[in-house]
Order: structure tokens, then C-alpha cells, then sequence
């Protein structure tokens, strides 16, 4: 595979360290003087942009988390006038008011030189038919992914999320090479590629860049081999940019590359605020490095994961999201993700990667059960088995007593963007 890298993409650590130390610089003073915010924060905090002489004196500065951008909402954390702003995004959340975020054309720019830096990292080309599921408006997913598909050269299909049974016609009349959607809703897409009597091992399709949700390496071999495709991991949030903080490359598929000319990672203590060395596992913050109309400075994004060492690439990978501090369910005092409960479903013959796991109490005992669709063609008297089977495999491996029942192809609801796997009753 030949692959024009980016100069930057190549340059040594000390050359990325010394660049990301002269726009860290940059950032921090255009915030102080821009966003009345950023200037009280640093203020009440007893910190100046001229007190970042190396890259470790970030840990200086206040975090900035979700609430400061609700408190700000919508457009209080701008650092440019409203006149060069040429886009905002939002993104939803499920309680209170949206987050909104702000793009300069200088941002816009950014954007998609990072995305398209992404999709050739996944292996794409300008040759390629890009297939986009992700869904196009406030979200940041489509217009990311077709920003970057187009800057790349490529010819993008830009379909949104939804219409599922038409998902799967275009993908066969238009012989698409990359689909970029999320892991879940690609399960969906191939369940109606059956449905349609499609084999998607004739698709011309080579390639999918999935994210914008958890998803573990299980479900990576699971829809490779569905699919015939390579599965890879782009991670990013709206806060930060979008999609394209960081992505996988395909000749090693190890975790996601940090852009980190554009994106400052660290890894903190979520509990104590105390930055970790590489290696360890905490919640991932970002500072941006280059974004004008909304830098960001120390986010705090909630995922957990760690800093690995570059591979593909010299800049750091991280390592694939555990989950969120508040996707982490406590059950009975042990900490539990749904990614492990997706794994431990994949491990079990005749289960899909179709779930949904409901939590409530009872009187004082928290009570877990999960629901998981069975393989099509299931005998009825391999239900119970099946489901004692996974019930036994979640004790052993994760911890925790939990009801599990095997339902029939259909039955659980199936995702057109981010999955809705948890009802947790205990939350009122
Ligand atoms: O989900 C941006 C995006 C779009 C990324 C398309 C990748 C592809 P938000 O809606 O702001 O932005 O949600 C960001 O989604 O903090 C993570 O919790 C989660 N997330 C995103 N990518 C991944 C991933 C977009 N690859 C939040 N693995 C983040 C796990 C992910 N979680």
C-alpha cells in the first residue's frame, strides 16, 4: 500500500513536542484575551498563559468539564466574534441542555484535513466510494465524515442515518468500498442485508470506519467476518472537534492514532485530578491546539482508556474506550461496563451482538438482567442452555449475578445511530 503521509505524521517526537508546546502557547493566550470565561477560571485558579514554559505545565491550568459548557450555553465559550463563525454543531445529551460548539472556516479546514488524514489512515483512497451512515445535522458525525471523505478526493454517498432497508440497496447498486457508521447500526444494516437476500461478502465493499460508541475488539471480529471487511476504530467528540481526534490505521489496527498536532492528550485520576504517566488507565482529557472559534482547554471527556506508544505513526495511540465514568454501572459494588457484557454475549455460540441490559433495586439489592437476541434458527429447547450458558460465563469472568434471557431474532430494539444499550431504574 503506498500512502503520502503528512511531513507531520512522520516528524520525530522532540519536532512534535516543540510544535505542540508553540500552539499549546498560542491557545492558551487567545483564550484569556477571548473567552471572559477562560480569563476568570485562570484568574480565580492563580494561573497565567505565560506560565506554560513546557508541555507538563499544562497540568496547571482547571479542567473545563460538560458543565461549563451548559453553563455557557450556547455560544459563551466563542473565542472569535459571531461573524466568523461559519458553522455550529450540538450535541444532544440526555438531561439538561445541549452542548454547542463552534467552528471558524480556519476550523472547518482543520476538520477535514483531520478527517481525511483519517481515512487514509484506515486505508482509503481518493479512488474510494464512501458510503456515509453517520447521521448529517447537529450531530458532528456526517458532516464530519463527508468533509473529510470529500477533502481526501473520494466520491461520498452522503445517506444519513435511518431509511435502513435503503442503507442496504445503495450499498448494492452503488458498489461503495467504505461504509463509515456506527458499530451498532452496521449491525443493523447487515441484519436487512439478509433480509434483503444480499450477501455482503459480494458487496464491493472493503472497509468500514466505525465509532462514535463503545465497541469492543469482540465485535470487531464479529463484523469482519460477517461482513468481509476490515473494522476500524475513529475516535473523537464534539467538544473536541468531531470525529478525527484519532483513528486506527490499518497496517497495525492497535488502537487509535492521536492526532496530536491539532489535540493534546492526558490521562488523569478521575477521582483525584492527578495527571498519570502513559500506560495507565484513567479518564482521558484534551486540550486542543490549533481551534479558534472554540478552543478547549483540559476537557475532561469522561472516557476511560490509557496512552499507548506510537506504532503506524509516531504520535500516541489510546487505547480502545472501557467505557465512560458515567456509562459505569455499580452493581452490588462491582464496577461493570457493557462492553464486557458484549464480550462475554460474543464468546457465546448463538448469541448476536443484539442486547439490552435493564438494572433496578430491589429492596436493597441492585438487580441486573440482560437481554440478548439468539441466531436466527435457534431450536426453542436451546434457549435456556444458551442463556445459562452466559448467565454462568458473567459470574466467572465479570463478577456479578445477573438474569439473562435469550429472545428470539427481533426483539431488541435496534440502534440508526448511538446504541441505547442500559436502562438503569435506580437513576429516578
Ligand atoms: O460521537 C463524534 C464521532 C462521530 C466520533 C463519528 C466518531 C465517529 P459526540 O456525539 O460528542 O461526538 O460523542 C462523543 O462518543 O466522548 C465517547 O464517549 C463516544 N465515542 C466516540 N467515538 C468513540 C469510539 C461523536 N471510537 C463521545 N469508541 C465520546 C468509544 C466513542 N466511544
Amino acid at each position: 500500500m503506498t500512502q503520502q503521509l503528512e511531513p507531520i505524521e512522520k516528524a520525530s517526537i522532540d519536532e512534535l513536542r516543540t510544535l505542540q508546546l508553540s500552539r499549546m502557547k498560542q491557545t492558551l493566550h487567545h483564550v484569556y484575551n477571548n473567552t471572559p470565561h477562560y480569563k476568570k477560571v485562570f484568574d480565580d485558579h492563580g494561573v497565567h498563559p505565560d506560565d506554560l514554559q513546557q508541555l507538563s505545565d499544562l497540568a496547571k491550568f482547571p479542567f473545563t468539564t460538560k458543565a461549563d459548557l451548559r453553563d455557557n450555553y450556547p455560544f459563551g465559550l466563542f473565542a472569535v466574534p459571531m461573524d466568523e463563525v461559519i458553522r455550529v454543531h450540538a450535541s444532544s445529551g440526555t438531561t439538561g441542555k445541549a452542548t454547542v460548539v463552534g467552528y471558524s472556516q480556519k476550523d472547518i479546514d482543520t476538520w477535514a484535513d483531520v478527517m481525511a488524514r483519517s481515512i487514509r489512515a484506515a486505508g482509503g483512497k481518493r479512488q474510494d466510494m464512501v458510503h456515509i451512515a453517520y447521521g448529517y445535522g447537529l450531530f458532528t458525525g456526517g458532516l464530519g465524515a463527508h468533509y473529510g471523505a470529500e477533502k481526501l478526493g473520494c466520491t461520498v454517498i452522503p445517506m444519513s442515518g435511518g431509511q435502513t432497508a435503503r442503507q442496504a440497496q445503495v450499498l448494492q447498486d452503488f458498489n461503495a468500498d467504505i461504509i463509515m457508521v456506527t458499530p451498532s447500526y452496521m449491525l443493523n444494516i447487515a441484519d436487512e442485508l439478509d433480509r434483503q437476500g444480499i450477501d455482503p461478502h459480494k458487496l464491493k465493499l472493503r472497509l468500514g470506519i466505525f465509532g462514535a460508541e463503545p465497541w469492543t475488539d469482540a465485535l470487531r471480529n464479529e463484523i469482519e467476518q460477517r461482513l468481509g471487511i476490515d473494522a476500524l476504530d475513529i475516535y473523537g467528540l464534539s467538544e473536541v472537534i468531531g470525529p478525527g481526534v484519532a483513528m486506527e490505521c490499518l497496517e497495525t489496527k492497535d488502537g487509535p492514532t492521536i492526532w496530536e498536532d491539532h489535540f493534546y492528550p492526558e490521562i488523569i485520576d478521575p477521582d483525584t485530578g492527578e495527571v498519570l504517566p502513559d500506560g495507565e488507565e484513567g479518564e482521558l482529557v484534551f486540550t486542543s491546539l490549533t481551534k479558534e472559534a472554540m478552543p478547549i482547554i483540559r476537557y475532561r471527556t469522561r472516557d476511560l482508556t490509557r496512552l499507548l506508544p506510537g506504532t503506524a505513526r509516531p504520535m500516541r495511540r489510546m487505547d480502545r474506550i472501557t467505557g465512560r465514568t458515567d456509562d459505569m454501572l455499580i452493581i452490588r459494588g462491582v464496577n461493570v461496563f457493557p462492553s464486557q457484557i458484549e464480550e462475554q454475549i460474543l464468546a457465546v455460540n448463538g448469541l448476536t451482538p443484539h442486547f439490552f441490559i435493564t438494572v433496578k433495586r430491589e429492596g436493597n439489592l441492585d438487580k441486573m438482567s440482560v437481554a440478548v437476541e439468539g441466531l436466527p434458527g435457534l431450536h426453542d429447547s436451546q434457549y435456556a442452555p444458551i442463556a445459562k450458558e452466559l448467565q454462568h460465563n458473567i459470574k466467572s469472568m465479570i463478577g456479578i449475578s445477573v438474569k439473562v434471557e435469550v429472545k428470539t431474532p427481533g426483539k431488541i430494539p435496534r440502534s440508526e445511530g448511538k446504541a441505547q444499550r442500559v436502562m438503569d431504574h435506580r437513576k429516578g
